[in-house]
């Protein structure tokens, strides 16, 4: 049975962007790919390099030779250090994609959650001039939360 942990807000990783994160011991990267979520082990299967820092980009496919096209950009993960190719949705290697895959976990993404204000327990320092700020949110204070299933 799989355990929830949450990793951040969901505007915190912008689509296109990336969040690498250690959860219960494991390093993992947690993607924003057009606003979908997906996480991955960082740990590349070949001889486990940072996999989740590589570069991401697309791929190149053909339904006949002459006929290429470029597709998923964003999708495709590249090991930084030997370059083998990961599909970001699947863990699938792009070049053995039915023997070689990286570990994935589901992610979540909890609508509507509320997280309370982070509170300073230390108390106001009385030796500071201060001013009353007012914070305004478009959406009463609730921001989505990511969690990844481990
Ligand atoms: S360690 Fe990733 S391709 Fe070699």
């Amino acid at each position: 049975m799989s355990k929830k942990y949450q990793v951040c807000y969901a505007d915190e990783i912008p689509a296109g962007g990336r969040l690498i994160v250690d959860i219960a011991g494991r390093s993992v990267g947690v993607f924003n790919v057009n606003d979908e979520y997906f996480a991955l082990r960082n740990s590349c299967p070949h001889k486990g390099a940072p996999l989740c820092g590589g570069l991401l980009d697309g791929m190149v496919t053909g339904d006949a030779p002459g006929h290429a096209e470029f597709e998923r950009l964003g999708e495709i993960i590249r090991c930084p250090w030997h370059g083998w190719e990961f599909d970001i949705k699947t863990g699938q290697s792009v070049l053995n994609p039915h023997k070689v895959w990286v570990r994935t976990y589901p992610v979540s993404v909890d609508a509507d959650e509320l997280i309370p204000p982070k509170v300073d327990c230390a108390g106001p320092d009385p030796s500071i001039e201060t001013y009353a700020v007012t914070a305004e949110s478009t959406n009463s204070g609730k921001r989505r939360l990511l969690c990844v299933h481990l």
